[in-house]
C-alpha cells in the first residue's frame, strides 16, 4: 500500500522505489485512496514503456457526473486538451507545429533577457538576506524565475509579470491554503488572460516565442492550423509543464550544492578556469545540472499512462488492458543496473572521462512525449545557479535538510521551502533609501 501524502515518502520515496524495482519489470501498487496502479521503475523498463504506442496518454473519460460549469471548470478543461494528453497522430501534429518556435537558436535567443530576470531577483533575494533573517529561496527565486522566464516565452508584458507569477502562485497552492475563491478566481483570470494574449499575438506578431509558435510554418513547412483552444491549451502546458519542474531543479540544485560544498568550488573552480567562455558547454557546471537531474528528479513519475492493450513485458510481467500505468523516472535514473552507486551525488559521472560519461538520464523523459523545454531548462539553471553562488558568497541553509517539507504526491519531486542565511561577512551593504 502507497500513501503518496505520507511526509517521509514524499521527502524520500527511493528506498520504496528500489524495493519495487527489484521485484520486476512493472509492480502493481495499492494506492491509499482505493485506486491500483502499475509503477515501472528500471531504466531500460522505463525506455521500453516510454516508447510503446501501446502505452496511451489520452486520460480515460471520467465515469460519473460532469463537473459543475463553472468559468473555473471550463479553464481547466481548456488546459487538459493539450499535447501531452494526446497521442500519434493528433500528438505528432502538434508536436511538428512547436519545433520551429523551440529551435535551439529561439531558446538560445533568450539569454540576455534570462540574465537580467535573474540579476534582478538576486538583488531582492540579497537584500532580503541582509537584513539578518533566513530567506526561502524558493519563494524569492526558485518559484519566480522560471514563471517570469515562461512570461519571456509566451511575450507577457512587462507590467503583466506580477499578475502572472501571482495567478501562477494560486492554482499550484492548495485550495485550503488560500482564501475562499481565490483558486477559482486564478484560473479565471489566467484563461482570460492567455485569451487575449492569443488574440493579441496572432493580430499583431512580436519577437517572442511564443509568436513564433502561432504564425511559423511547421516542420513540414505547412501553415500552422492551430484552433483556437489547441492554442489555449498550449499557452496552459507551457506554464504548468515549465514552472515546477524547473523550480525543483533550481531547488533541488541549491540543497545539493549547499551539502556538497566541495562541488561547488569545483564548479567555480572550472568556471573562474574558463573565463570568457560562460557559454562553454561540458564543463563541471553542466554536470552538476545533469547530475541533479539524475538525482533528485524534478519529476518522479512522467503523466499517467493508460494500455490499450494488454502488454507483455520481457520478465513476463503482464499488464491488464485499461490500466494506469506510471514510469517513475525518480526511479528509473537511479537504477544501479545503470549507474554505479547511484545514491550518491556524484557530478563527475557526466564529466567527459576515458570510460565515456554516465548513461543519460531520464529527468526528461523519453520516446515522443520528450521535454519540449530541456534546452529552456537547462539554460535557466546553466544561468541561474553559477550566479546565485556568485552574488551570495556566504550563502548557508538555515534548516536541517531531513526536516524541510516535499510536496506530496507521486508526479513531482523537490523542497517546497529552502531557507538561507548570509554569514554575516559576505552579507551585501543594505542600500540606504
Ligand atoms: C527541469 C525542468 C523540466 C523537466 C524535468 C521536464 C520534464 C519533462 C518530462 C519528463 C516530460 C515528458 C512527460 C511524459 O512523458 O509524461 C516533459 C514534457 C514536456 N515539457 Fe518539460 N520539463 C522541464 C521543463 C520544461 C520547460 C521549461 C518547458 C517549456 C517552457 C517544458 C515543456 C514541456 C512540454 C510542452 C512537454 C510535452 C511534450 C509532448 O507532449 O510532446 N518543460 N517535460
Amino acid at each position: 500500500m502507497l500513501d503518496p501524502a505520507d511526509s517521509d515518502f514524499a521527502r524520500d520515496p527511493y528506498p520504496f522505489y528500489a524495493g519495487l524495482r527489484a521485484s520486476g519489470d512493472a509492480s502493481r501498487v495499492s494506492l491509499s485512496n482505493g485506486s491500483h496502479a502499475w509503477l515501472v521503475t528500471g531504466y531500460e523498463q522505463a525506455r521500453t514503456v516510454l516508447a510503446d504506442a501501446r502505452f496511451s496518454n489520452v486520460p480515460p473519460r471520467r465515469a460519473g457526473r460532469p463537473k459543475p460549469d463553472s468559468p473555473a471548470e471550463r479553464a481547466r478543461a481548456a488546459l487538459a486538451r493539450h499535447m501531452l494528453n494526446a497521442d500519434a497522430p493528433e500528438h505528432t501534429r502538434l508536436r511538428k507545429l512547436t519545433t520551429a518556435a523551440f529551435s535551439p537558436r529561439r531558446v538560445d535567443a533568450l539569454r540576455p533577457r534570462i540574465e537580467l530576470l535573474v540579476k534582478e531577483l538576486l538583488r531582492d533575494v540579497g537584500e532580503r538576506a541582509a537584513d539578518g533573517g533566513p530567506v526561502d529561496l524558493v519563494d524569492t527565486f526558485a518559484f519566480p524565475l522560471p514563471v517570469l522566464v515562461i512570461g519571456e516565452v509566451l511575450g507577457v508584458p512587462e507590467k503583466d509579470r506580477s499578475a502572472l507569477r501571482e495567478w501562477t502562485y494560486r492554482v499550484g497552492s492548495p485550495a485550503d491554503a488560500l482564501p475562499p475563491g481565490a483558486l477559482e478566481d486564478a484560473w479565471s483570470s489566467l484563461r482570460g488572460y492567455f485569451t487575449e494574449l492569443i488574440a493579441d499575438k496572432r493580430a499583431t506578431p512580436a519577437d517572442d516565442l511564443f509568436s513564433s509558435l502561432v504564425h511559423e510554418p511547421g516542420e513540414d513547412g505547412s501553415p500552422p492550423d492551430w484552433q483556437p483552444e489547441e492554442l489555449l491549451a498550449m499557452a496552459f502546458l507551457l506554464l504548468f509543464a515549465g514552472y515546477e519542474t524547473t523550480m525543483n531543479l533550481l531547488a533541488s540544485a541549491t540543497l545539493l550544492l549547499l551539502q556538497h560544498p566541495e562541488e561547488l568550488s569545483a564548479a567555480q573552480a572550472d568556471q573562474a578556469a574558463q573565463a570568457g567562455q560562460a557559454d562553454r558547454a561540458g564543463g563541471r557546471w553542466d554536470a552538476v545540472i545533469e547530475e541533479t537531474l539524475r538525482h533528485a528528479s524534478p519529476l518522479e513519475g512522467t503523466t499517467w499512462r493508460r494500455t490499450t492493450e494488454a502488454v507483455t513485458l520481457p520478465d513476463g510481467t503482464v499488464i491488464p488492458a485499461e490500466s494506469s500505468v506510471l514510469v517513475v523516472l525518480a526511479a528509473a535514473s537511479r537504477d544501479p543496473q545503470r549507474y554505479p552507486d547511484p545514491d550518491a551525488f556524484r557530478p563527475a559521472r557526466y564529466l567527459p572521462d576515458r570510460d565515456g560519461r554516465a548513461a543519460p538520464h531520464l529527468a526528461f523523459g523519453h520516446g515522443p512525449h520528450y521535454c519540449l523545454g530541456a534546452r529552456l531548462a537547462r539554460l535557466e539553471a546553466r544561468i541561474a545557479l553559477p550566479s546565485l553562488f556568485e552574488a551570495l558568497p556566504g550563502l548557508r541553509l538555515a534548516a536541517a535538510p531531513e526536516e524541510l517539507p516535499y510536496r506530496p504526491g507521486l508526479l513531482v519531486r523537490g523542497p517546497r521551502t529552502l531557507p538561507v542565511t548570509l554569514e554575516e561577512a559576505t552579507a551585501p551593504q543594505r542600500p540606504r533609501r
